[in-house]
């Protein structure tokens, strides 16, 4: 089978390591991929958004099957435009994709269909926004409706603070028109769980928890990155927590995008804060996430491929899924300066062993050396018996590793291992 792949990061890598163990793989193509892709696919230099450019380029190929794995592309309706050529593709169709490309939207759905999460106002208007936050209980959270590349979320401790986000979302246009709409909601706390979870627009197969680590430095200081690394499974997520997020949210997601039209076929990114009232829904993400993925599916048993033509040919029900009962951890390694400015183009030395356990996410091939090319690199891998060991294996591996000015976390799943019983 011929495959395609849309997407350069991380996630793009894990998932095409995943699809090379069918053997009926012959070929996988990267759109656009990355220098350490390259290792494992055959990247091609056309652009995530370039919907036309893919279509094209399938078509030529004669692609059997397609993921399309970045939110963008999701969002602007590449799954839909490769079916129309009969080309099917692993992803939701465009109007299900809103379900991440628009926060009004899936508010004002968790609200009608009674799924628990934070309590909320839209605003349209910077003056009525403002003036709700006279009163507003702090902190409170301000989120810009539409993509705004992660960083459309802030939590203003201060009505200053709060006057100021509103501001430059909606007068000073800092995320463009993803905030001529923004969503003021309730401040939740208690641990984050990500869960990723195969649907094919009727059923639901949740994959196994992991948690990310947002901010760039150890003990959760500094600015929000993209993801610094992620262990899973997350222990917080106990098979109660579990049972009670199938009924009370994975389930009615399910139902209410199929009740409104919009089946969701694909990977369902529930981003659940677990607080003392029970699990809240933060956000749906329409995708893998990053760097989730790096360590969720290292741990399927299943064959990827047929697991993600299920979701495409409504057959999931019939579909075994398993996962291991193991552990796993990634570990980013960052450009110094990440996530402000950062130098590009060092040279990058990884071990012959070690290629196995690393997913690139920013580097080029110069003249057959790897160089950096991104804020984060790449991640590296392990998995165990136990999230003790797999963290002790990623760190080691970690350290073979090296760029200059690289950085990373010292802590990842150190706030799991606190949690863990084993
Ligand atoms: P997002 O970009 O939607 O993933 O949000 C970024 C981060 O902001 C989340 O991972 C949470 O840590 C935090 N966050 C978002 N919404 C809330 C909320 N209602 N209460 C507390 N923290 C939140
Ligand atoms: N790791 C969070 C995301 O993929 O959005």
């Amino acid at each position: 089978m011929k495959l395609m792949v849309v997407g350069g990061g991380g996630r793009e890598h894990a998932i095409i390591k995943k699809l090379k163990e069918n053997p009926a793989v012959e070929v996988i193509y990267a759109l656009p991929g990355n220098g350490g892709i390259a290792r494992d696919a055959v990247c091609v230099d056309i652009g995530a958004k370039d919907i036309p450019a893919i279509v094209a380029f399938a078509v030529e190929k004669g692609i059997d099957y397609a993921v399309v794995a970045p939110d963008d592309p999701l969002v602007l309706g590449a799954v839909d435009a490769l079916a129309e050529r009969g080309i099917p593709a692993f992803g939701p169709r465009k109007n299900a994709a809103i379900l991440e490309g628009s926060k009004v939207f899936y508010k004002n759905l968790m609200k009608k269909h009674g799924i628990p999460t934070a309590s909320y106002e839209v605003f349209e208007d910077a003056e009525a926004a403002l003036s709700y936050l006279d009163t507003a209980p702090l902190p409170t959270v301000i989120k810009a409706d539409g993509l705004a590349l992660g960083k459309g979320v802030i939590i203003a401790e201060t009505r200053e603070a709060a006057r100021a986000a509103v501001r430059e979302m909606m007068e000073e246009h800092v995320f463009g028109k993803s905030g001529d709409r923004i969503v003021i909601e309730e401040f939740l706390t208690g641990p984050e769980v990500s869960v990723l979870a195969f649907t094919d627009g009727k059923t639901l197969v949740p994959m196994v928890s992991s948690m990310d680590h947002k901010r760039a430095g150890d003990g959760d200081t500094g600015l929000n990155t993209g993801g610094m690394g992620t262990v899973a499974p997350n222990p917080y997520y106990t098979r109660e927590v579990a049972a009670e997020c199938m009924e009370t949210i994975f389930l009615p997601t399910v139902r209410a995008m199929a009740a409104e039209g919009r089946p969701f076929t694909g990977c369902l990114y529930f981003g659940l804060m677990l607080t003392p009232k029970g699990p809240r829904v933060i956000e749906y993400n329409c995708r893998f996430g990053d760097p989730e993925t790096q360590v969720v599916l290292p741990l399927l048993e299943s064959d990827l491929l047929t697991v993600m033509m299920a979701t495409t040919n409504g057959t999931l029900d019939k579909t075994p899924v398993t996962f291991s009962e193991g552990a796993a951890a990634c570990v980013i390694m960052a450009s110094g300066g990440y996530p402000s400015a950062y130098a590009k183009g060092y040279p990058i030395e990884i071990p012959d062993d070690l290629h196995d356990h690393v997913v690139v996410a920013g580097a080029v091939d110069r003249d057959g050396t790897l160089v950096t090319s991104g804020g984060r690199v790449l991640g590296v891998l392990a998995t165990a018996p136990t999230l003790r060991e797999a963290l002790a294996t990623a760190y080691a591996r970690t350290e073979r590793i090296t760029f200059r000015d690289a950085f990373y976390r010292h802590d990842i799943g150190k706030r799991a291992l606190a949690a863990v019983k084993e």
